[in-house]
């Protein structure tokens, strides 16, 4: 383990490295707040520094796409994959032609609309009040009326945002959850003139995300050649070629939930509640995996002290999940893996999963280039005050590192 311990380590603030990226939330990469979502500029910095030119970027665990969108800019090939299908909704959105749409009479459309679309959701009426209810399976109708591409993908996220302000799922909570605070925030919809307030608010996203592709088109993005997939499994996915980059930000070990973050999205949508339902079992790390032989003397030592069973569960699909597929994968990456943690506790303890990969992999022949540590300072995280897992206080990630292996 000591030998670990003094591996090249240095601090680094990635969104002060790259002034070819103005914020954090320029362009495209703030329209939606996907949840542990990458800054651009962490991928911008390793493009920078490790991509030589007409080299290829693959990002299996891509959540928004923030991995494609940077790529797209910087003139590098891309595949991208995500167990939520959200990935490929976002992802056109993000990168999407500059609208020439009559924004005008494409909300008119919206307001005068009179078919329904209803979610095949056996819990609808828990998380909307009844009143809503008809006004929105009527703006959904319009939605999924649409023929147009360029009108869907411009109220895509401003109807996902506004419907979820309309529903009692708590915003701030990051886990589809009801509390009293997002009650009474229907509860002041409801004695306001609500229907004005939904299609004002959809109108301002329109518009934040017109200005978001313009800003986007000011980055010049190139024409390169792209492959997004989501609502795929990576335990059961392979690439079809080789790819020279993976980077990749892997789900967390503790208390991440995606699906269910992200399904009352897929359900207006119009994804089914058996997809959702198979979806949410194949996420990492609430599912069963195979085991794997894991390189890492870390690894090992962490798990002999794993009394309880049920944590014991999580510890092992987390690992046996991430590092069997990215075991799998690494064979098809010819120049450098980059893998962005933060350091997870469980019962309280920290477990360095930025080591743990580590050892694995330079195991595997993977020569450790180093490790770049960036201080947190403001990403959209899942916090506990108590861990779900342990009952037990989590302390918050602090840091977070971005391991760089080349072969
Ligand atoms: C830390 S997030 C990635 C966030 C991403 N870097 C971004 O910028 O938005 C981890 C992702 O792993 C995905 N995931 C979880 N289990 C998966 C599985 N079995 N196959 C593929 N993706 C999975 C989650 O849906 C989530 O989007």
């Amino acid at each position: 383990m000591e030998a670990v311990r003094n591996v090249l380590r240095k601090q680094v603030s990635f969104r002060n490295r790259v002034k070819e990226i103005p914020s954090t939330t320029y362009g495209t990469f703030g329209l939606y707040g996907y949840p542990a979502k990458f800054i651009p500029q962490i991928i911008a910095y390793a493009l920078n520094e490790y991509a030589g030119s007409g080299m290829s970027v693959f990002d299996p665990f891509a959540g928004y796409g923030t991995t494609g969108v940077v790529s797209n800019v910087y003139g590098h090939d891309y595949e991208l994959w995500d167990l939520n299908p959200l990935l490929e909704t976002f992802h056109k959105v993000a990168t999407m032609e500059q609208p020439k749409q009559d924004i005008d009479s494409l909300l008119a459309g919206m307001k005068g609309y009179d078919h329904e679309f209803i979610p095949d959701w056996s819990n609808l009426s828990y998380w909307f009040p009844e009143e809503f209810l008809p006004f929105l399976f009527r703006v959904w109708g319009f939605y999924h009326s649409l023929a147009d591409d360029e009108a869907k993908l411009l109220l895509t996220i401003p109807l996902i945002k506004t419907t979820r302000i309309f529903s009692y799922d708590d915003i701030q909570r990051q886990k589809l959850s009801k509390s009293p605070k997002s009650k009474k925030r229907v509860g002041r919809l409801l004695n306001g003139n609500w229907q004005d307030i939904f299609y004002k608010k959809v109108e301002e996203e329109v518009y934040a995300i017109i200005k978001g592709v313009e800003e986007h088109h000011a980055l010049s993005p190139k024409p390169v050649e792209s492959a997004v997939r989501g609502g795929v499994d990576i335990l059961t996915m392979d690439l079809a070629q080789d790819r020279d980059i993976l980077i990749t930000s892997p789900p967390y070990l503790q208390a991440q939930e995606y699906i269910r973050h992200a399904k009352m999205d897929l359900f207006w949508l119009g994804y089914s509640e058996s997809l959702i339902r198979e979806l949410s079992k194949n996420e990492i790390p609430y599912r069963y995996v195979e085991p794997c032989e894991i390189k890492s003397d870390i690894y090992h030592e962490m798990r002999g002290q794993i009394e309880e069973a049920h944590i014991l569960k999580i510890f092992d699909s987390y690992f046996f999940g991430v590092l069997g597929a990215l075991t799998r994968l690494q064979e098809k990456i010819s120049s450098y893996l980059l893998l962005f943690v933060g350091p997870a506790t469980l019962r309280g303890r920290p477990v360095p999963i930025d080591d743990i990969f580590l050892e694995h992999f330079t195991a595997l022949g993977w020569v450790h280039e180093i490790t770049l540590v960036d201080t947190i300072v403001a990403r959209r995280m899942f916090f506990y005050n108590n861990n779900p897992a342990t009952g037990l206080k989590d302390k918050r990630m602090r840091t977070e590192s971005l391991v760089v292996l080349r072969r």
